[in-house]
């Protein structure tokens, strides 16, 4: 998965939850910001960041759902500084290591299922690598379409979960020299606890992605354009097989626009 895996950063955390449960994002602010944020992860920069700034090109009101320390929300102003940037999140810890960076974004506590917006406050909204971590993801998306305007675009970011799922990943078995990629359930949805990093459990939701393309077309948002891309390349130094590997993408982008 993409807050998973890559390659071994050598830090041990004691952030394995307890038998009833996961660490809280509150728990995991100090992993995640040392992991994944100003410039550590190589995914964000060459990929991640890149393709949402893309696609977020022209926007003006924007919220990042679940903006986490608020790496997206921060790029997105210094990009444009017309804009008016919201990073939302539901962890105290996550918003004051947001808070502390500063930069432009104005940073709101709230959970995604119940946004303090108006209706259609919005000309984009979009969520990176949050939704499989929500509760309730209907709740999520409905608000998400309520608070985008007529034109409103929504960018939904990821772990692919056709290849990406529980259970899926890249076999070795050095015994039978063969090598292949194990696909999990796709169909059924499922709540798991996965070891993400060293002493680090994360809780992540499997679903379909008819899970999220269909109540969004429900509520008027139409998928407009979706983007797979390979691997960074850095993610496949080492491979036996670089051309297989190439070919299993991590990342799923998703764009909605309001029809
Ligand atoms: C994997 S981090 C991603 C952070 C940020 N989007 C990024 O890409 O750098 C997931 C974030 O989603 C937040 N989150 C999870 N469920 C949420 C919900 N229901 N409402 C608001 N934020 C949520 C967590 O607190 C965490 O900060």
């Amino acid at each position: 998965m993409t807050d998973s895996g890559g390659p071994a950063r050598g830090r041990v955390w004691q952030l394995m939850g307890s038998a009833t449960g996961a660490p809280s994002w509150d728990e995991l602010a100090p992993w995640w910001r040392e992991t994944f944020t100003h410039g550590a992860d190589l995914e964000y920069e060459q990929q991640i960041l890149p393709l949402a700034l893309s696609h977020l090109a022209g926007r003006r009101r924007i919220l990042d759902l679940g903006t986490g320390e608020g790496q997206l929300a921060r790029r997105l102003v210094e990009s444009d500084s017309r804009r008016v940037v919201v990073g939302l999140d539901s962890s105290a810890a996550q918003l004051a290591n947001a808070r502390a960076e500063g930069g432009g974004p104005s940073w709101v506590r709230a959970a995604g299922e119940r946004l303090p917006f108006a209706d259609g406050s919005f000309d984009a909204v979009v969520c990176c690598l949050v939704i499989e971590h929500a509760a309730d993801a209907d709740a999520v998306l409905g608000e998400v379409a309520r608070v985008l305007d007529g034109g409103g675009l929504f960018l939904l970011l990821i772990n692919h979960p056709i290849v990406q799922g529980p259970g899926s990943g890249l076999v070795d078995d050095t015994i039978l020299g063969e090598r292949y990629w194990r696909i999990g359930p796709y169909l059924q949805e499922t709540r798991n606890l996965e070891q993400v990093d060293s002493g680090v459990q994360v809780a992540f939701a499997h679903r379909p992605l008819s899970r999220y393309i269909n109540p969004l077309a429900d509520s008027g948002l139409f998928l407009a354009r979706m983007e797979e891309p390979e691997p960074p390349a850095e993610f496949l130094a080492g491979s036996l097989d670089t051309d297989f590997e190439r070919s299993m993408p991590r990342l799923c982008l998703l764009r909605f626009e309001n029809r």
